[in-house]
């Protein structure tokens, strides 16, 4: 199966976890492109797409958004995976679990692609990578610091990922 997997990215840890969702679904088999959403070029002739964003104040980044309406205009009945990257902090802290929750785009997002699932993963965030008024957002907020992505859980989505798309090469 030829894969698109993208990701929105701002500080490049959700382009990471794009990356490794790329190499599982590599050795699973496929033929999997990893880029970002604004460099995904012609979309035709693509069996799958996976399908990420950063969440930054509630919201998907616009290339992410923008990448599924094309998506949904030009491969439909395509399967579609999507994922998001945000909660910081102390897993299961009551700010992680704030953060953590659906952005406002995922119900139109879900809608316009069809997606089997939408996954959250946790984030990154280290205080020096971020511009200033990113910075003045969150400088109340003390203990979010810190690399929270689950490797582990990431890799078994994909994994997850791979199977299903066989069985739709195998039918
Ligand atoms: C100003 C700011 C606002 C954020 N807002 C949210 C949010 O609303 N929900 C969430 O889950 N994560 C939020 N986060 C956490 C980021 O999504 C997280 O750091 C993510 O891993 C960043 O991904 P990136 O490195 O790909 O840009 C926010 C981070 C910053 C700096």
């Amino acid at each position: 199966m030829r894969v698109l997997v993208t990701a929105a990215s701002e500080h490049g840890s959700t382009e990471a976890i794009a990356q490794a969702i790329g190499e599982v679904l590599r050795s699973g088999g496929h033929d999997v492109r990893v880029l970002p959403p604004d460099e995904a070029g012609a979309l035709a002739g693509l069996d799958a797409v996976v399908l990420g964003s950063a969440v930054y104040a509630g919201h998907w980044l616009e290339p992410a958004t923008a990448l599924a309406t094309r998506v949904a205009t030009e491969l439909p009945g395509r399967p579609v995976w999507l994922f998001s990257s945000g909660p910081v902090g102390k897993p299961g802290g009551k700010l992680a679990r704030q953060m953590g929750e659906d952005p406002a785009e995922l119900a139109a997002v879900l809608q316009a692609t069809h997606a089997r699932e939408h996954k959250m993963f946790a984030g990154k965030l280290e205080r020096g990578e971020l511009h200033g008024l990113q910075r003045a957002a969150l400088w109340v907020v003390r203990g979010l610091e810190g690399d929270f992505r689950d490797w582990q859980e990431i890799r078994g989505w994909a994994q997850s990922i791979a199977a299903q798309l066989s069985e739709v090469t195998a039918a």
